[in-house]
């Protein structure tokens, strides 16, 4: 049974029209120094070898842990041989194979917690969230300020970029208050509502939130999960999940009467440049949106929807990324080579080293025509896996 029924019993109504009642259920349990607890979440890292660590669940007394499921090699260990133990002592597997016992960092958690989704590797993730230059203050006293920053995530997945994101923006917001406990045998619905009214009232007054939205409820209630499981929901209230479609989520913000409301939009999911439009008319002016795509053709597909579409976005940078730390930058351009400019009987215009035109005026039609430059950038490093473009919106939306 999760904390949350256990402390609120009875409570099916009241909750039923509560969804935010995030934090009680993760934020009631006192942080573990050195001594693993029951309830905790650790990385068993293999002694011998650099095998990938395994991040458990919580541990629970009496269960075990699963460190190998293959039929030719089944080991696991029991949670009570872990509970009570010191943070980098040594455990033995059923099998007799050693692992030491840790806290698992951010990285290493999302990276190596259980998936039903494949995650933004850690460091593709933190490049990520730099690109996003985040400089989050912490509240004063006295602040007028009331502007919120306002990050969205589509989709959501495994919650791995979604937690690198709450980290980023933590400071900004004041503590999360901890509920008032309630005996799980008292009925006291009072408490509860009061509960309720302070978290409601807190999460109004929050300086930055990370919207997180997926079409999967099953993901989206995974990476909940994730994201509640780490440190005890420490980044948790940071962050609000969706379930749907991105249609329904910004067409229902921008019914209200609200002006663009995004500071930050990323994208991670199939057939990106399809969300282009919608989620940039969300956009704050100078707000950027950041596509990651496993191929740049579908960076270029976002590249000549942009033009033909005339939507208000730039393209600063594309960079190539995972297996290397810092990324390679590309170029990526709508062109014209320079044949076609000539034959259409066009003054000639400057050109660059490779005979081709920067095109920045496209139509549909000359869209047929042009021809992408999609190439490492000079004197980059390394190569990878996906690639991340950034675009950041320039002008208002013509009326
Ligand atoms: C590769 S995963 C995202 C991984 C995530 N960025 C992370 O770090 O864990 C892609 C997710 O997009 C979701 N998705 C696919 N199509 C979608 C859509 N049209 N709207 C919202 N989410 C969508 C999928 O359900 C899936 O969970």
């Amino acid at each position: 049974m999760t904390t949350l029924p256990r402390i609120f019993p009875n409570t099916s109504r009241v909750l039923s029209r509560t969804r935010c009642l995030s934090w009680l259920s993760s934020s009631c349990r006192s942080y573990s120094k050195k001594i693993v607890k029951e309830n905790d979440i650790v990385l068993l890292k293999h002694r011998n070898n650099p095998s990938a660590p395994i991040v458990t669940g919580k541990l629970r007394s009496g269960r075990k842990t699963t460190l190998s499921a293959t039929s030719n090699w089944r080991d696991g260990i029991e949670n009570d041989h872990i509970i009570g133990k010191e943070l980098r002592e040594v455990v033995t597997s059923r099998k007799g194979v050693h692992y030491r016992i840790l806290e698992p960092t951010l990285a290493e958690y999302t990276d190596c917690s259980p998936r039903i989704v494949t995650p933004i590797y850690s460091q593709d993730a933190s490049l990520i969230v730099s690109l996003l230059d985040l400089h989050p203050t912490p509240p004063r006293p006295n602040d007028t300020n009331e502007d919120r920053l306002e990050i969205f995530e589509a989709g959501t997945g495994h919650g791995a970029l979604t937690l690198h994101l709450a980290r980023a923006i933590h400071a900004a917001n004041p503590p999360a208050p901890i509920p008032v406990p309630i005996e799980p045998t008292e009925v006291n619905n009072t408490q509860l509502e009061q509960n309720l009214a302070i978290d409601k009232t807190w999460r109004e007054a929050r300086r930055a939130v990370i919207h997180t939205l997926d079409i999967n409820a099953a993901h989206s209630q995974h990476a909940a999960q994730v994201v509640k499981n780490f440190r005890k929901g420490l980044y948790f209230p940071n962050v609000d999940f969706h379930t749907g479609t991105i249609e329904e989520y910004i067409s229902r913000r921008m019914a209200e009467p609200e002006d663009p409301f995004l500071d930050h939009a990323i994208l991670d999911l199939p057939s990106t440049h399809e969300y282009f439009e919608i989620v940039s008319k969300a956009m704050k002016t100078n707000g950027t949106l950041i596509g990651f795509c496993p191929s740049i053709t579908q960076i270029n597909s976002c590249v000549l929807l942009t033009k033909q579409k005339n939507l208000p976005l730039f393209l600063e940078k594309v960079i190539e990324i995972g297996g290397a730390v810092g990324g390679r930058e590309w170029d990526v351009r709508l062109v014209t080579p320079r044949a076609l400019k000539n034959e259409s009987g066009e003054k000639k215009p400057a050109v660059d080293a490779v005979g081709e035109v920067e095109d920045r005026k496209v139509s549909e039609t000359s869209n047929n025509r042009g021809e992408m430059v999609c190439r490492p950038k000079v004197g980059g490093r390394v190569s990878g896996g996906g690639f991340v473009g950034l675009w950041r919106r320039i002008t208002p939306f013509s009326q």
